[in-house]
């Protein structure tokens, strides 16, 4: 009798000593889709930030995080259910692939070859394409280890024009510096172009609270590469200085976003590349932006290995989509930092290279940090 009751008390008192979530990793069924399960991965950290991800698309549902007086709130568009992410036309929260961005003319050459790709934007491919595009597809899931969720999947050869069997894995770690680690692998059996992204709609004062325009936003790029009225780049590197993509020092996104400089009108506010000053850390990571919301004070710091950063501020949310809570998400609710290979890399041999060949692998990674401030 003695042992069982000591056993019993000890395990009260180990549940009131938890801070209201434990640590480590939880599943939940999330429904089905083509006939395969979905499973909801709940990762939180011993600082009580928590994040939600499925095997569809590799998406994250909502990241919770606390403000500077310990207040939480859910930092990402999206939705409560798997059935509000069918369809996805903002790719909320997403893996991206094959090629994150666009491809001019829907086409390319590779190795003597001209690869024809489904146009899905004006006369653009975006986002890979339309049939099995990595934001729509069932991904294997897998636990490791008590902060790690690893999705899988491979596209086959011929997927929406690309060559090659492409396996790809991508990763999201919670760490306890309150961090999310996403790390990218991929190997193919042909060459092909490749860029992966994460298309998480940012709003550091919580989903549904309002626009971003108040958001203060440091880019760590001197250059952004210009666009055409396609959104596609015109090859040039411009220097920022002097025009409203200047966000070297910390800026409100909305000071300068309907300005008439020509880009500004391009993209209907920021849809644009901006070339990231390399200067890695020791572990090979490049500062890209820092972000702050200043009634709240949470910041929000992505660092990659990419050579790019698409800062996307949501201008085509129209308010159709109706998200977590019932929140209509109108324009500008939320902002993209999209770590990615310049748009349209495999029609301009100038840019950083996206042919991934076989026997290489594939190797990226980008870090969402939050803090208080
Ligand atoms: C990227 C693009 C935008 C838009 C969104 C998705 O950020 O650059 O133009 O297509 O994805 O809506």
């Amino acid at each position: 009798m003695m042992p069982r009751l000591f056993l019993v008390l000890a395990f009260a008192g180990l549940a009131l000593a938890q801070p209201a979530s434990t640590p480590g990793i939880q599943q939940q069924p999330f429904g089905t889709h083509d006939g395969r399960p979905i499973t909801l991965y709940t990762l939180t950290n011993s600082h009580g930030v928590e994040v939600r991800a499925m095997n569809y698309g590799g998406i994250i549902v909502s990241i919770r995080v606390p403000d500077r007086k310990g207040q939480s709130a859910d930092v990402v568009l999206g939705h409560e259910t798997l059935e509000g992410y069918i369809p996805n036309p903002p790719y909320i929260g997403a893996i991206i692939g094959r090629y994150g961005n666009r491809i001019a003319n829907g086409t390319f050459n590779l190795e003597g070859k001209t690869y024809t790709l489904p146009k899905n934007d004006g006369p653009n491919t975006l986002h890979g394409g339309i049939a099995r595009t990595f934001d729509r597809v069932v991904w294997d899931g897998e636990v490791k280890g008590r902060n790690e969720v690893a999705f899988s999947y491979t596209s086959k050869d011929g997927d929406d024009g690309f060559p090659g069997n492409l396996k790809v894995r991508v990763s999201y770690t919670l760490t306890d510096g309150n961090a999310i680690l996403i790390d990218y692998e991929a190997t193919t059996d042909k060459a092909t172009p490749i860029n992966l992204t994460q298309h998480s709609y940012f709003n550091l004062a919580g989903e549904g609270n309002g626009d971003i325009l108040n958001h203060e936003i440091m880019i760590n790029g001197d250059h952004f590469t210009p666009v055409d009225k396609n959104l596609i780049p015109t090859g040039e590197l411009r220097p920022v200085k002097g025009t409203p993509l200047d966000f070297t020092t910390p800026t409100k996104i909305g000071a300068r976003i309907d300005d008439k400089y020509d880009q500004i009108a391009l993209g209907h506010g920021y849809d644009h590349n901006f070339v990231l000053n390399h200067k890695p850390n020791e572990n090979g990571l490049v500062l890209a932006a820092r972000v702050l919301e200043p009634t709240s004070g949470r910041t929000l710091e992505v660092w990659t290995t990419q050579p790019g950063v698409q800062f996307y501020t949501g201008n085509f949310l129209d308010g159709s989509v109706t998200g977590k809570q019932g929140h209509v998400y109108n324009r500008r609710y939320a902002f993209c930092l999209e770590t990615q290979h310049f748009p349209d890399s495999p029609n301009h041999p100038d840019f950083p290279t996206t042919i991934l060949k076989p026997g290489e692998t594939f190797r990226e990674k980008t870090v969402f940090k939050f803090e208080v401030k």
